[in-house]
């Protein structure tokens, strides 16, 4: 069985969304497929390498796999992962791989989950891998579409994007670099994410140039707790220079920028479009 899920695009609100703040998320039109096949023993097949489970390697795939043994016992499943998103850049590779893989073995397994079921187990996944995390990734690969989160609101974005794709980083790492910025600079940040769940709100009622306006500031917002860098920064001003507005997409520390396509993209980005359809079987 196959099954592909979407990776995504924070638009607002990283980071703060971990502390209950919302977000704007579109799904995007790059894919992750999984495919299972019974077998006597657990294969993963990936660009990563091939393994059993290993937690190492491919920690998504393997407590994906934990976490549906614990619902279905199975003797062995081989996986086999083909991708169009880019790894640990913010697009949504982790989730995309752990929603596609619990879908492509809840059927292979006739065990025929919902997407809620399979969006609970995904959230369950991202803690046991990251510790930390609001849902937003396994939300939007499961379900697709663009959406206010935690809320649930589903909203029309009709921008592409282009995206600029940086140097890989840890999600983890970031997340925790935030969290203790918070715990030393409490008011202060918390202020911060405030501004940010602002911004997500107004974000899906601006016109083109009232959400560069908002790019603009979340960008700012985000180098002020931290997640941006002296390289980003030059690169975002560089490119504002040519009159484009960048931010961050993600938990930043590298990962992606992006800003609205308007007819020209600059050099090096590649671009992005809305995707309506969350978690699917595809023929194989
Ligand atoms: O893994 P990323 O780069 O897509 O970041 C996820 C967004 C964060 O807000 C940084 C973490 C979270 O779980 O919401």
């Amino acid at each position: 069985m196959i099954a592909s899920a979407p990776g995504k695009i924070i638009l607002f609100g990283e980071h703060s969304v971990v502390y209950g703040r919302h977000a704007l998320v579109s799904a995007i039109n790059l894919r992750c497929r999984v495919e299972a096949k019974k077998s006597r023993e657990f294969r993963i097949i990936s660009p990563l390498g091939v393994t059993s489970l290993d937690f190492k390697t491919h920690p998504y795939l393997s407590f994906a796999v934990k976490r549906f043994c614990e619902l279905k016992k199975i003797d062995g499943v081989e996986l086999i992962v083909k991708s169009e998103i880019p790894i640990a850049s913010g697009l949504g590779s982790s989730s995309a791989v752990t929603v596609a893989t619990l879908k492509a073995l809840s059927e292979e397994f006739d065990f025929h989950m919902s997407n809620e079921e399979i969006f609970e187990i995904a959230k369950k996944v991202e803690l046991d891998v990251q510790g930390r995390g609001s849902g937003i990734d396994p939300f939007i690969s499961t379900f697709g579409g663009s959406w206010i989160f935690p809320e649930r609101r589903r909203v029309d974005i009709s921008f592409d994007f282009f995206v600029i794709r940086l140097w890989e980083r840890s999600t983890k790492l970031m997340v925790e670099k935030v969290a203790k910025l918070r715990e030393k600079n409490f008011e202060i940040v918390e202020s911060i994410f405030d501004a940010i769940d602002a911004i997500a709100l107004k974000a899906p009622e601006s016109g083109i140039e009232d959400f560069e306006e908002l790019i603009h500031i979340n960008q700012s917002l985000l180098r002020a707790i931290g997640v941006s860098s002296a390289e980003i920064d030059e690169m975002i001003s560089k490119l504002e220079k040519a009159g484009f507005k960048a931010k961050l997409t993600g938990a930043g520390g590298g990962g992606c920028i992006f800003g609205i396509y308007r007819g020209k993209r600059p050099e090096g980005s590649f671009i992005v479009k809305p995707e309506r359809e969350g978690v699917r079987i595809e023929d194989s």
